[in-house]
């Protein structure tokens, strides 16, 4: 029977069509309003003016893994077009289309140029246009006649930025800044027309003075890059089919300056080897508060179409939780919106390195019509106010006064309550795990000027005071296990296959003793072991679903009957190459996507259209788990629908800075929000039987330019506190089946190496229980090879060391790493109880994947919630 089941006819299918529907239907709420003078919504859909660099060439999604191929993307222009608008400047978006693609032709030739003189095969230029996208800057100049032409007084301006993974923007004009010609055009259209919107089709921070300085601007929405439909979400934003309640997932400087990590980040200081992170855990709002700086935007931020009013219902603080119940009221008269409450707290005073406030719970409301009210209820463990102690080497809460805000955003929060606590409380003990052979990172320290919220005395004053009882909380120790013994399991004689294991009529163990050292090797490598070169690179390395980006081992298959898991990319939908032909001698060749097969090649034809969500950055923009859990749904039934095992996603790295080149696949600068949609993202993918998300890009991957070699300095509290949490809160709260370390070292050892973090933080303190795999090509030396910096401080990861760390697989898989693996055996660099741990850990989830169950992973590891409810 053929192992190829997409379907086999052209047709777009009854799911492609539900899902982009289902998109729609929830996209424009993540959407976030930054400015109104009552011109959005529109009152119908006639004439508009249509400019900018992303009206025609609309942006989806970023480039690199994270692209999504998809069927069709509506641009802006066209999604405008299908709901009745005239787009009345069809002049300037011809002569603007014509300069884009001469710019684009002249880079792609470029590359390939490059490849081919650096010795490199053709194929190369892909990987090259990964490591140095385009930074697309062509922009027409507007004219009068333009104007003439336009007739209309509603001009839409579409500002579009691009970035994608190998990269980092950079703070010049036309990325983070906008160019001049952009300003300029702006102004002439504020000048021009009666009504001007500009949407930013973005997937990170931009400087947004002349936004907010240019006069005649009307509107400005971060629309964002919503997936292959962005071009009809669009329309129902502009046509107030769907009201935007976003609010943004990060701070937003008014000056690129003010982020504090500005000067050193990436190669702003000519240095991409070592970043050291010298402001901590001051990252984001963390910062801007406490060092009393103002930002252009809060985090938080967001406007709509009606007011509300927000009140504490009721306040309960009882043994190591606290209830806050909050009456939100839409207060407008036209208007339905929804409302998002949020909860910071801020830690006791006591010269403590601690920031001003830091997020702790959230909820949003329902759509309230005009004078509806809805009171939403968060429960906050107390536990979860900890703050971390080098000194103790333990989670602890300080004594004194903990002030908990309610508010829109962070500098709109008021007091709701005081809760007192007596003693210090330990809530944690562990070991620290994060010394860096360098030496401390010297980092910067608040002084006693920091933010204060309007009236802080008097609320605090009148709010209602709780004491916080010590005896609610037992201190947990963490227990760090030894590597287990070699199983010494009774095996029956004959040859064990894995169905004998998944039927119950095997043990696991006994399966395990019978694998010899080579078996087990292979299995922790994956399945490009016999590629070379770029077969195995382009993120598209499966054999067995095409475009898939790697798969477990296929070399136990005949022998043991083990089958494969599919490793497939995201975050913003499920990444497969859209068609591939199934030749007569039973192997597969992709068409489109990374993969550039002969479209003439005899055999049959299957297709493979996946929906592109939005960017995560935008999903974290709607505030609205559930909304979240929906779009993993989404993506849970084309994994379904296509046999994909397992998504390379989500992606969660803390924006540390807006310049990193992924930061549209990233959801916040915020450890919280970030880990409770990942962990959503988690839970609507695993309600899917049998299939999950690896959560990606273990541990501290911030850069993109050089991010196979570049070594993060930072401090062990700043870890555990920004770094970490965000990946403890959706271990703890989803259990995703997966963890994908990263390409960056930590303090001087390759994440993919780190056992401290692999074994001692995920999977001893936290209690992961599945699976954990390399970034692709970590210990490769196509690594360093491909590498864009020409001299390297830090070598690759090693294969060897992967196993002993308990990162259980390694990805795409080369021979090359097999080799060491064994090489790494009679070296004594690992044992075989090192490979037989690793072994259970891949198998155990095997079990429990479609391959071999149906029920929900989530049904047989259960999380615990350790954050809010
Ligand atoms: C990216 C990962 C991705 C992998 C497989 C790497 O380059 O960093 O996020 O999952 O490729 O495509």
């Amino acid at each position: 029977m053929s192992r190829f089941t997409a379907p086999t006819t052209p047709e777009i299918s009854s799911r492609e069509i539900r899902n982009m529907q289902r998109v729609r239907d929830l996209a424009v709420e993540c959407m976030v309003l930054l400015k109104n003078d009552g011109t959005l919504p529109l009152t119908e859909a006639g004439k508009i003016a249509l400019f900018g660099n992303g009206a025609r060439a609309t942006v989806k999604g970023g480039t690199g893994s994270g692209d999504v191929y998809v069927r069709e993307t509506v641009s802006i222009e066209e999604g405008l077009e299908r709901e009745g608008f005239t787009v009345t400047t069809k002049g300037w978006l011809d002569r603007q289309e014509a300069a884009a693609r001469a710019e684009k032709e002249a880079y792609e030739q470029a590359m390939i140029d490059a490849a081919l003189a650096a010795g490199q095969p053709k194929e190369a230029a892909q990987m090259m246009m990964m490591l140095q996208p385009m930074t697309p800057v062509a922009l027409e100049k507007i004219t009068e006649e333009d104007v003439g032409q336009a007739d209309t007084d509603l001009a839409v301006y579409v500002l579009a930025r691009n970035s994608g993974e190998g990269k980092d923007r950079s703070a010049e004009k036309g990325d983070y800044e906008l160019s001049d010609h952009e300003k300029s055009a702006l102004a002439f259209l504020a000048e021009k027309f009666d009504r001007l919107i500009v949407l930013l089709n973005i997937g990170g921070v931009i400087d947004t003075k002349p936004l907010r300085e240019i006069e005649g601007i009307n509107a400005v929405v971060l629309s964002g890059q919503m997936g292959n439909i962005t071009g009809l979400t669009v329309a129902d934003l502009l046509l107030g089919r769907g009201i935007p309640s976003g609010r943004l997932s990060d701070t937003w400087a008014e000056d690129y300056r003010d982020y504090p990590s500005s000067a050193g980040f990436s190669g702003n200081d000519g240095d991409v080897c070592d970043e050291y992170y010298t402001e901590g855990i001051f990252v984001g709002y963390r910062y801007f508060d406490t060092f009393n700086v103002s930002p252009a935007y809060p985090f938080g931020f967001g406007l709509g179409y009606t007011d509300f009013s927000m009140e504490p219902a009721e306040i309960k603080c009882e043994g190591d939780s606290l209830l806050v119940r909050v009456k939100v009221t839409n207060t407008g008269k036209t208007y339905a919106g929804k409302e998002v409450v949020q909860i910071y707290v801020s830690g006791p005073e006591d010269g403590g390195i601690r920031p001003y406030q830091e997020l702790r719970g959230f909820a949003k409301t329902g759509l309230l019509s005009p004078g509806e009210s809805e009171t939403v209820s968060v429960c906050m463990k107390l536990e979860s106010f900890a703050e971390y102690s080098e000194e103790r080497a333990a989670w602890y809460l300080p004594a004194g006064e903990y002030i908990v805000r309610v508010g829109r955003h962070s500098r709109d929060t008021h007091v709701a309550a005081v809760l007192t606590l007596s003693q210090d409380v330990v809530t944690q003990k562990v070991r620290n795990l994060f010394s860096d052979p360098a030496g401390k990172v010297e980092e910067i320290r608040p002084g006693k000027d920091h933010y204060t919220a309007p009236c802080e005395a008097e609320e605090k004053a009148a709010a209602p005071k709780f004491v916080i009882d010590p005896a609610a909380f037992t201190a947990e120790t963490a227990v760090y296990p030894d590597v287990p013994d070699v199983i010494e399991a009774a095996a029956p004689d004959h040859e064990l296959t894995f169905d004998e294991v998944a039927q119950g009529k095997a043990s696991l163990e006994a399966f395990i003793s019978q694998l010899s050292d080579e078996e087990l090797a292979y299995l922790m490598v994956g399945n490009s072991v016999d590629n070379v070169g770029f077969n195995s690179v382009l993120g598209a390395a499966a054999k067995t679903l095409p475009g898939a980006a790697g798969e477990t081992t296929g070399k136990l298959e005949e022998k043991r009957g083990l089958k494969q898991m599919e490793l497939c990319d995201g975050p913003a939908g499920l990444r497969l190459t859209p068609e591939y032909i199934e030749k007569e001698d039973g192997t597969a060749i992709g068409l489109g996507g990374m993969s550039a097969g002969d479209p003439d090649t005899a055999g049959i034809r299957h297709y493979q259209y996946c929906t592109a969500i939005p960017i995560a950055m935008m999903l974290a923009s709607s505030w609205n788990l559930e909304l979240i859990q929906e779009f993993g749904d989404i993506v849970g039934s084309e994994m379904e629908e296509f046999g994909a095992t397992l998504w390379l996603a989500p992606g969660m790295n803390i924006h540390r800075n807006p310049l990193c080149g992924r930061n549209f696949e990233y959801y916040s600068e915020d450890p919280l929000l970030a880990g409770k949609c990942a962990a959503a993202d988690t839970k609507g993918v695993q309600k899917h039987p049998g299939f999950g998300t690896t959560i990606k890009h273990f541990l501290a991957n911030s850069q993109e330019d050089n991010r196979m070699f570049t070594n993060s300095h930072i401090s062990e509290k700043a870890i555990r506190e920004i770094y970490a949490r965000n990946f403890q809160i959706t271990v703890q709260e989803s259990q995703p089946m997966s963890v994908m370390t990263s390409y960056n070292l930590v303090n001087g050892t390759h994440a993919a190496n780190h056992e401290d973090s692999v074994t001692h933080l995920l999977r001893d303190e936290w209690g992961f229980g599945g699976m954990v795999m390399t970034d692709w090509l970590t210990t490769s030396d196509l690594s360093v090879s491909l590498s864009a910096t020409s001299e390297l401080k830090y070598q690759k990861s090693d294969a060897a060391v992967c196993v002993r760390a308990q990162n259980d697989l390694i990805e795409p898989g080369e021979k090359a790493d097999f080799t060491r693996i064994l090489e790494g055996l009679s070296e004594g660099v690992i044992t075989r109880a090192h490979l037989e741990r690793n072994a259970g850990n891949i198998l155990t989830l095997m079990l429990r994947t479609h391959l071999y169950c149906s029920r929900s992973y989530n049904e047989t590891v259960p999380g615990k919630c350790i954050t809010f409810e």
